[in-house]
């Protein structure tokens, strides 16, 4: 019997598929000033947004998952502005995605090449996971073909290129010592098509879906910064937005998880919290449709957004380094750039006990 993997209509546009769903003018126009709220713009931008998106197409997105551990996608698919489900509905064409589609095998691989042909020059290509190149990559192969091939044919024929978590934008965990697969980032691969990062393990999912309503929208991608993140949500570190700054500024630092400053909402920096350092959005987007992050749930930040996550790791050791209480916290916060609040009080705290190895009331 022969396959049916008829290419999906693109021609629709997006304001004829959203009355479709019941979904008029008024609601398209709130949508965009969430949106424009999201991705930083002034609100005025918004009715462009909005009049752009009923006349855009539905973009074609192929989307390759290569070392991967499917959180990702797990957490894209709990977008809540939009969800994932309906930017795949509504706005975009997911032309292939091994996880969710329902072909597999000679079929999905069909698809995959079929989709490139039909989309030459103008989809999204986007990729979770890391790529193995060491021997010849070998590690992770798709119809008998290394991912190394097969990633940079697509990225060749790409609009640009979404480097989805922190193993495709830094390589991430598999990327890890030894790294016995070579794994490394797609940026490491890839020259020639722009590369948007959206690092975080997983990335937040609100922050995909303001990039593809933009590129949708104007037809280009949102500013980006020197480790091409959008700026919109990587131009501020976690430390910048947390609610929990005014004791860090005060210089009141929980001790231990259980402690009367933990319970009471003190600065997680003592304990390990590595958001003065870390680019992301938790602190102000939130997680699960803007609940909490992990500071809010009385955990440090890992700093799971930036490169060499995992390696980098050491959790539950101060930015500061070593003994709680020594000289060189204040040092080292100066160091790393921390705001002058807390190498302050820490400084002014070691001057007043000298002693490095005094442990803390
Ligand atoms: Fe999994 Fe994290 Fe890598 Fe995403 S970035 S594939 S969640 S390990
Ligand atoms: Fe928040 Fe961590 Fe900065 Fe403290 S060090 S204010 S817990 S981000
Ligand atoms: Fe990751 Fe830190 Fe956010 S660990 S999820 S960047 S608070």
């Amino acid at each position: 019997m022969p396959e049916d993997h008829r290419m999906p209509d693109h021609t629709e546009t997006l304001g004829a598929a959203l009355v479709r769903h019941g979904i008029g003018r008024r609601d398209l126009l709130r949508f965009a000033l969430a949106m424009t709220a999201s991705l930083a713009l002034p609100p005025g931008i918004a009715p462009v947004m909005a009049e752009n998106l009923a006349r855009a197409k539905r973009r074609s997105v192929i989307w390759l998952s290569i070392q991967d551990c499917t959180g990702c996608l797990e957490a894209l698919l709990q977008s809540s502005s939009p969800t994932l489900e309906s930017i795949i509905f509504d706005f975009i064409s997911l032309d292939y995605q091994e996880t969710l589609m329902a072909a597999a095998g000679s079929t999905a691989d069909r698809m995959l090449w079929d989709a490139v042909a039909a989309n030459k020059g103008e989809y999204l290509l986007a990729i979770d996971g890391s790529i193995p190149v060491k021997d010849g990559g070998v590690y992770a192969l798709t119809g008998g073909r290394s991912t190394v091939g097969i990633v940079e044919a697509l990225a060749a024929d790409a609009k640009a290129v979404l480097a989805i978590g922190t193993c495709a934008a830094y390589g991430g965990i598999p990327k890890a010592y030894p790294n016995p697969t070579g794994a490394v980032g797609v940026e490491d691969l890839i020259s020639g098509t722009p590369i948007v990062n959206i690092p975080g393990c997983p990335p937040m999912p609100d922050v995909l879906s303001g990039i593809l309503v933009y590129f949708i929208s104007f037809g280009r991608l949102p500013a980006l910064d020197e480790r091409k993140r959008p700026l919109a949500y990587y131009g501020t570190t976690i430390h910048d937005r947390c609610y929990r700054r005014s004791f860090y500024d005060r210089g009141q630092f929980a001790q231990s998880f259980d402690d009367d400053g933990a319970r009471q909402g003190w600065c997680l920096f003592e304990l390990g919290c590595k958001g003065p350092i870390t680019h992301n959005a938790c602190a102000s987007l939130k997680w699960g449709g803007g609940t909490s992050f992990p500071i809010e749930s009385g955990h440090g930040c890992l700093g799971c957004a930036e490169p060499n996550f995992w390696d980098a790791g050491s959790f539950y050791t101060s930015l500061a380094g070593g003994s709680p209480t020594g000289w060189q916290n204040a040092s080292m916060a100066a160091a790393v750039g921390l705001a002058g609040g807390a190498a302050a009080a820490l400084l002014a705290r070691d001057k007043a006990d000298p002693d490095p190895e005094e442990t803390p009331p």
